[in-house]
């Protein structure tokens, strides 16, 4: 499975892109790397993670066109649970399965 992860480099996503590897899954990641907090700790843990089966997209996920484009290239079609609040896609670590 494909899954998209969002705040991949903050706490909760970083983990959520390790475990989802761990599994066995094929992980693509986006995070604006914004400066809420030091951005070296971000990069570090971007840093850690080696495998060839997770993807990196420095971009923000309340950007339409990039996010459109990230959805192309990456082939994905989306499914969100109903009790998603659009508004809270942003700041939110969710995950996005084909
Ligand atoms: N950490 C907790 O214990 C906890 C508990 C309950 C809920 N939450 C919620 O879960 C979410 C993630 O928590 P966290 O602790 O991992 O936070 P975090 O700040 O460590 O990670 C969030 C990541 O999202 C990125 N980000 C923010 N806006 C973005 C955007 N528009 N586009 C792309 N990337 C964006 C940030 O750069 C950051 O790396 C938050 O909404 C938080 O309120 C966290």
């Amino acid at each position: 499975m494909k899954i998209l992860i969002s705040g991949s480099a903050g706490f909760i996503g970083f983990h959520a892109v390790k475990k989802f590897l761990e599994l066995g899954h094929e992980v693509v990641g986006i995070d604006n790397i914004n400066d809420y907090y030091d951005t070296n700790l971000k990069e570090s843990r971007l840093q850690q993670i080696s495998s060839t089966r997770f993807k990196f997209i420095k971009a923000d996920f309340a950007d339409n066109l990039a996010v459109k484009i990230m959805f192309l290239i990456e082939s994905y079609t989306l499914e969100l649970k109903q009790e998603l609040d659009i508004q809270s896609l942003t700041l939110m670590t969710m995950s996005i399965v084909i």
